[in-house]
This record gives structure tokens, C-alpha cells and sequence, in this order.
């Protein structure tokens, strides 16, 4: 394999000193990108864009080359794995994720089969494959999944909540069913993530999007538990070179010891931590990832600025930080602002190395 012209992203990660602080924006491919928006008018639609390796592969390149971004993150979505357990994946036009099957009972969660990554997900190991080998070694490239916790609740609404109605009853009236739904998906997800890793990811992050919904003590047993079992279960080397795992719990502030205790390498944080205070917490066991607000960047390109150089002052000094937003970038955000948070944290940065 192609050795890699940056590795500041997987350095920064394993707590290796940089020369400036490496970044990626969450959802970098996506629809604020004029030629994201092109690309998936081609394709028709978005899951016939995820299921085209060529597709998948042209749209993860997109914001490369608008930006001096240090990886690429692979194109797809966290959902193509209850579709792969025959859920029936589809996108209504600006209403978000829809399953023609809902898991609506024991049964139902029972018979679910545990996917085969190369087999009922090829089109991601292929989109992979295909994005290695164009990258060519430019900067390295994120692998991803959704956590069992964050699957199971789209698995059971049928699609998007707000108030995780039916997927929390269940967890409360038949916390064995939830328990055998959520190992199923572990299962599914180290199995998933290891197909990605062989196919050339070198580095993963897990998506728990709405642990953060959780009390403490169901976060602790029915997400991070999952999750740990998850980074367990994965092979943490490529090519000779460590492969990092990077959990993320949005609104996961209250647990950044227990997820440093995980087994992870690094912690994703959203904006409503300070990460001076999280670094402080979580010491020496793993690196951190974050953590703007991403509505930041629909201010003026002074204010992006003063606010990377604001987090970049309290993470201070070392590695060991990875900048992103804390969460995905929206669309309606300038692409010219993305430009500007992008350069200001490499420029602002080099001092602190
Ligand atoms: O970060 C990247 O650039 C990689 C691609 C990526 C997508 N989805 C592409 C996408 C990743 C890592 C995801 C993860 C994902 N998908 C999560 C976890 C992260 C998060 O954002 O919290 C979740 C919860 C999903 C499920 C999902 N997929 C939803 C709720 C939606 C609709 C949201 C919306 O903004 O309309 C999607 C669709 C989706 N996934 C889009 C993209 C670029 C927009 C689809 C489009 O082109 O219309």
C-alpha cells in the first residue's frame, strides 16, 4: 500500500506529536457542497449514491479537494445496516430515514439475521476499496458505523424520533428483548467495522447519536456496554499501522471517564463541553475529538475564527486533539465558511506544537 503523505490525523490520535492540529468536519460530504448535491442528482437518490462504489467514492473526495482537510471519511450512512438485516432503507425527500419493516416486537427481533459484511454489504466494502486506492495515500480514511444503542432506536420508530416513544418503552418493558435486539447489532457492527478495516479503514469512529437520550444507568447498560463489547471485538491493526476507534455520544459529557475506561482511543465531544474540562477528566487514556458548534459557522468568518482559536486555547498545549464540529455540518452552511474554520484551526494551531 501507498504510504500516507499525512498522518497527522492518526498521530494526533494516538497522542503522537503533530505540527499542527489535525481536522475533519462530521458529515463533510453533503448537501452545503453544490457538487455534492450534483452528484446525488446523478445517482437519483441518496442510498443509489451510497450503493455506487464510483459515487461513494467521488462524493468523499469533494470536500478534499476544496479543502486542506487531514482525512476523508467514508460515504455512506449509519442505516445500511438494519437495511442489510432487511429492514427495507428508504429516504423520503426532506423527511429523513424510513424503514418499510419496523422491529416491533420479540419476534420480530428474533428473527433478525446478523448481516455478513462482505456479502450483504459488498457495495461498502467496494466503496472502501475504491476510496483507498484514489485517495493514494493523500490523507488517511475514517471508517464508521452507528452504535447498537443509536441503530436499535431507528430500528424500532421506523425511522427518526424526537422522543424515542416506542424504542424506550421497550427498553422498559421488556429490557431482555432490547438486551437481544442490542446484541445483535454488536455483533452486526464488529463484524461490519472489521470488514471496513480490512478493506483499507484505517481508523473507525462509532456514532451513538442519541445516547445522550438515556438516563445514566440505562446509558451504562444499554449503550456504552455495547459499545465496549464493539471495541473488543475489532481488529485494531492495518498495513502494520494501529487502526484508532473513536467513540462518539452526543450529549455524552456526563460519561467521558466511563467511555475513557471503554477500550477507545478517542472520544468525540459535542459543543456542550469544555474540553479543558474533558481532557482533565479522561488524563492520559485517550485523545479527543471536537468540539464546535456547528451553527458557528453560519456567523462572519471574523467570529469562526475567534472561536477555533477560543477551543484551540482550551485544549492548550500537545497532542492529542482532533478539531471537528460537534456534529454534522448542516446545508445551509457557505461552503466559503467551512474554508475558513478549516484554515483557521491550521493556521492558529501551530503554536500549541
Ligand atoms: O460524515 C460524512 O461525510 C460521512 C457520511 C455520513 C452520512 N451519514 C451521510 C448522510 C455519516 C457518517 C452519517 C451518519 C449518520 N446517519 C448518523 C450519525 C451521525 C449523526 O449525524 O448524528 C445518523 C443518525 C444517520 C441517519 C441519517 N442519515 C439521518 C437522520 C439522515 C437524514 C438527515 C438529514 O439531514 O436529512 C440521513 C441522511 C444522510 N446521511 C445525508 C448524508 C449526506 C443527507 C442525505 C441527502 O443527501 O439528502
Amino acid at each position: 500500500m501507498t504510504a500516507l503523505k499525512n498522518d497527522r490525523f492518526l498521530r494526533a490520535l494516538l497522542k503522537q506529536p503533530v505540527d499542527v492540529t489535525p481536522v475533519w468536519m462530521m458529515r463533510q460530504a453533503g448537501r452545503y457542497l453544490p457538487e455534492y448535491r450534483a452528484s446525488r442528482q446523478k445517482a437519483g437518490d441518496f442510498m443509489s449514491l451510497c450503493r455506487n462504489p464510483e459515487l461513494a467514492c467521488e462524493v468523499t473526495l469533494q470536500p478534499l479537494d476544496r479543502y486542506p482537510l487531514d482525512a476523508a471519511i467514508l460515504f455512506s450512512d449509519i442505516l445500511t445496516v438494519p437495511d442489510a438485516m432487511g429492514l427495507g432503507l428508504y429516504f423520503e425527500t426532506g423527511e429523513g430515514p424510513r424503514f418499510r419493516k419496523a422491529v416491533d416486537s420479540r419476534a420480530a427481533i428474533e428473527a433478525l439475521p446478523i448481516p455478513d459484511a462482505e456479502q450483504d454489504l459488498g457495495y461498502v466494502m467496494e466503496a472502501v476499496r475504491t476510496i483507498r486506492r484514489e485517495l493514494n495515500g493523500r490523507v488517511p480514511l475514517i471508517g464508521f458505523s452507528g452504535s447498537p444503542w443509536t441503530l436499535a432506536t431507528y430500528m424500532v420508530e421506523g425511522g427518526s424520533s424526537k422522543d424515542f416513544r416506542k424504542s424506550k418503552a421497550l427498553l422498559y418493558d421488556n429490557p431482555q428483548a432490547m438486551h437481544l435486539l442490542l446484541d445483535k447489532l454488536a455483533q452486526a457492527v464488529t463484524s461490519y467495522l472489521n470488514g471496513q478495516i480490512r478493506a483499507g479503514a484505517q481508523a473507525v469512529q462509532i456514532f451513538d447519536t442519541w445516547g445522550g437520550s438515556l438516563s445514566d444507568a440505562a446509558y451504562r447498560e444499554f449503550s456504552l456496554a455495547y459499545m465496549e463489547r464493539i471495541v473488543a471485538g475489532l481488529t485494531r491493526e492495518n498495513d502494520g499501522r494501529p487502526v484508532p476507534v473513536i467513540l462518539f455520544t452526543k450529549n455524552g459529557g456526563l460519561w467521558l471517564e466511563a467511555m475513557a475506561a471503554s477500550g477507545a482511543d478517542a472520544l468525540g465531544l459535542d459543543w456542550t463541553c469544555d474540553i479543558r474540562n474533558a481532557r482533565e477528566r479522561v488524563g492520559d487514556k485517550v485523545a479527543l475529538q471536537g468540539n464546535m458548534d456547528p451553527t458557528v459557522l453560519y456567523a462572519n468568518p471574523q467570529a469562526i475564527r475567534a472561536e477555533v482559536g477560543r477551543i484551540l486555547e482550551r485544549y492548550g498545549k500537545g497532542s492529542g486533539h482532533v478539531f471537528n464540529l460537534g456534529h454534522g455540518i448542516t446545508p445551509e452552511v457557505d461552503p466559503a465558511h467551512a474554508g475558513v474554520f478549516i484554515e483557521a484551526v491550521h493556521e492558529l494551531s501551530a503554536r500549541y506544537h
